[in-house]
């Protein structure tokens, strides 16, 4: 079973070439107050459970300062861009895993918009170009 405290792959397969979802473990819900677990730990937990088998890697980070348009998490993948995600719900993790694989499989390191689960369009929050990036004009 996937913990979500370790990567959903624990062997030494797990790489950082790996798709790879982050999960605020620490979010809340806008306007909501205290609660344990967190819906981030949910969210988290959900998708740990949802990447099983997938290849994909689940780590839990504490705030990626999305604070106010949670849940957040964040998709990479080496040489691809990195896209950060809010307004999620406990219930996208498998989204979430499905945008992992798509941007892991996708030969231009771009998440194609064409089959991006919708919590995935509506959420976007800001992408990221990779390392070696240069914009060609
Ligand atoms: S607590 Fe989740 S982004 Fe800050």
């Amino acid at each position: 079973m996937t913990s979500i405290g370790q990567p959903s792959r624990t062997d030494a397969a797990a790489s950082t070439d790996a798709a790879t979802v982050y999960v605020c473990i620490t979010c809340r819900y806008a306007g909501e107050g205290e609660s344990e677990p967190r819906p981030g730990a949910i969210l988290a937990a959900a998708t740990a459970q949802a990447a099983e088998g997938s290849g994909v890697v689940i780590r839990p980070v504490r705030c990626l300062a999305n604070c106010t348009r949670g849940l957040s998490a964040a998709v990479r993948c080496n040489g691809s861009w990195t896209y950060v995600f809010g307004g999620l719900d406990a219930a996208c993790g498998p989204a979430l895993v499905d945008g992992a694989r798509l941007l892991a499989n996708a030969t231009d390191g771009i998440m194609p918009w064409r089959g991006r689960p919708e919590a995935l369009k509506r959420g976007l929050i800001a992408r990221v170009p990779p390392l070696d990036f240069k914009e060609f004009e």
